[in-house]
């Protein structure tokens, strides 16, 4: 496994490789970015991850200097799970002007990106969307510049609205990369595997799956036949506000299309964004209906 933390260093790595299988993520690796790892590696493809704690997705009151990073245990991580190539820029080699004294990015180019990005999670974190397009724009440039034949890049479906925005953003951006989406991993409670798992107290940490039953839930509602989604929204934030969540929000979309389901919608996702203390969960179901 080869681990590089320049543009041209990555670049020499790549320099004769056909086929790519890239996976992004913001380190304190777990198992559900293994499993995307695995994934990339059943491509046939050289596997490239990248660890990187993207400033511009982060707000000014978000968890920037507190975000985990593990490097050394990420790195034996990958190791064991096959990656080829490990891109681990600084801040300063995807930011040129950045300002280490006050994180500032100075990145004045900026992904443009519809409204859905000013929607559920990008409605709590303003800009947060655009800082993520932007940064994968990037290392979509740095990763697949050299001219790999097949071009292909994983992300996980636990952060859905992210999918959605970034095969969004190929599409409209006319990008030649094949965005393949990976399963949400889940602890044995059913809880969503994510960094930000670690930052929950024990007590915490008990109540943590119940999000996803809220939304299990739910989705078992719409299967037996409601379509009253703005009742059941209210009603689920109401359930999980009363065992001392803070909702951001509870949403069912068409997964197609992520904008409100409409009740001839047979391809839906619902999606709940709640906090727990100060830490904030996501998850989300999709499912279909009989047609
Ligand atoms: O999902 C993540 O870890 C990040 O948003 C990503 C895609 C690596 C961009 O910084």
């Amino acid at each position: 496994m080869q681990i590089v933390n320049t543009a041209q260093a990555l670049s020499q790595a790549l320099e004769n490789q056909s086929a790519i299988a890239f996976v992004p993520t913001m380190g304190n690796l777990h198992a559900g970015h293994i499993q995307l790892v695995e994934l990339a590696k059943s491509k046939n493809a050289c596997v490239v991850v990248s660890i990187f704690v993207n400033p511009l997705q982060f707000g000014q009151n978000e968890d920037l200097s507190q975000y985990p990073r593990t490097l050394d245990d990420d790195l034996e991580k990958l190791r064991a799970a096959g990656a080829d190539v490990v891109f681990t820029p600084s801040e300063q080699e995807i930011y040129p002007d950045f300002d280490v004294e006050t994180n500032a990015t100075h990145q004045n180019i900026t992904i443009n990106l519809p409204k859905l990005a000013n929607e559920l999670c990008g409605e709590v974190r303003p800009g947060h969307f655009s800082g993520v397009a932007t940064v994968v724009l990037k290392l979509f440039n740095l990763v697949f510049f050299n001219g790999a034949k097949t071009k292909i890049a994983i992300f996980g479906k636990k952060d859905f609205q992210q999918l959605f925005i970034i095969q969004d953003m190929v599409k409209a951006l006319n990008l030649p990369i094949e965005i393949i989406a990976g399963d949400t991993k889940r602890e044995s409670d059913g809880l969503a595997m994510s960094s930000r798992n670690g930052y929950l107290t024990p007590a915490q940490r008990l109540e943590a799956p119940r999000l996803y039953r809220a939304l299990g839930l739910l989705v078992d509602a719409i299967k037996q036949g409601r379509t009253d989604f703005s009742v059941l929204e209210t009603q689920t934030t109401q359930f999980l506000t009363q065992l001392g969540w803070i909702v951001d929000y509870i949403s069912i979309r068409s997964a197609a299309s992520m904008q409100p389901a409409a009740s001839s919608d047979r391809k839906l996702v619902v999606l709940g964004a709640a906090r727990q203390g100060n830490t904030r969960l996501i998850d989300n179901i999709e499912f279909t209906l009989p047609a």
